[in-house]
């Protein structure tokens, strides 16, 4: 006997407009953290283009394998960017200087804008 019974068929109309709001929502997020890497002056020590500046590069940055003075490695998800942003000398990325707070102030920044920052960090590849 076959126990298994065939999943009920997804209601296509309503996953359809749940994707949509959906992807409606990450483009704005994206938008916003776009436009606030300029605002928040983000964009005078970080380039997107891989090329290192006061700061380290956003290129590529998420998911990847940052190494930190206290000799520590550590990967670049969503808590560490977020870590970054709203704690900036609490951890220093190795052969960097602990430049960024005195722009950045600790919790200035608010966690709306830290983690559209960080949608639009993930996509800089
Ligand atoms: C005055 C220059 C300066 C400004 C402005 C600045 N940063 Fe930074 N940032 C740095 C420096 C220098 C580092 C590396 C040293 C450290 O870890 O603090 C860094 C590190 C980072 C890191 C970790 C990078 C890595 O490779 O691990 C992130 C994420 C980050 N900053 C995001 C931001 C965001 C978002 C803004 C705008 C809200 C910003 N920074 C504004 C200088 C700056």
């Amino acid at each position: 006997m076959c126990a298994l019974r065939r999943p009920r068929r997804p209601d296509h109309a309503h996953s359809r407009l749940w994707r949509q709001r959906w992807l409606d929502a990450a483009r704005r997020e994206l938008r916003r953290g776009k436009a606030l890497y300029t605002s928040l002056t983000c964009d005078g020590c970080h380039t997107l283009t891989g090329i290192r500046a006061t700061g380290p590069t956003f290129r590529g940055l998420a998911g990847s394998q940052v190494k930190l003075k206290s000799g520590k490695t550590v990967t670049a998800d969503d808590d560490y960017l977020f870590e970054s942003i709203e704690t900036p000398n609490k951890e220093i990325v190795a052969s960097f200087s602990a430049l960024m707070e005195a722009v950045i102030k600790p919790h200035s920044v608010s966690e709306r804008d830290a983690r559209d920052l960080i949608a639009f960090i993930k996509t800089v590849r």
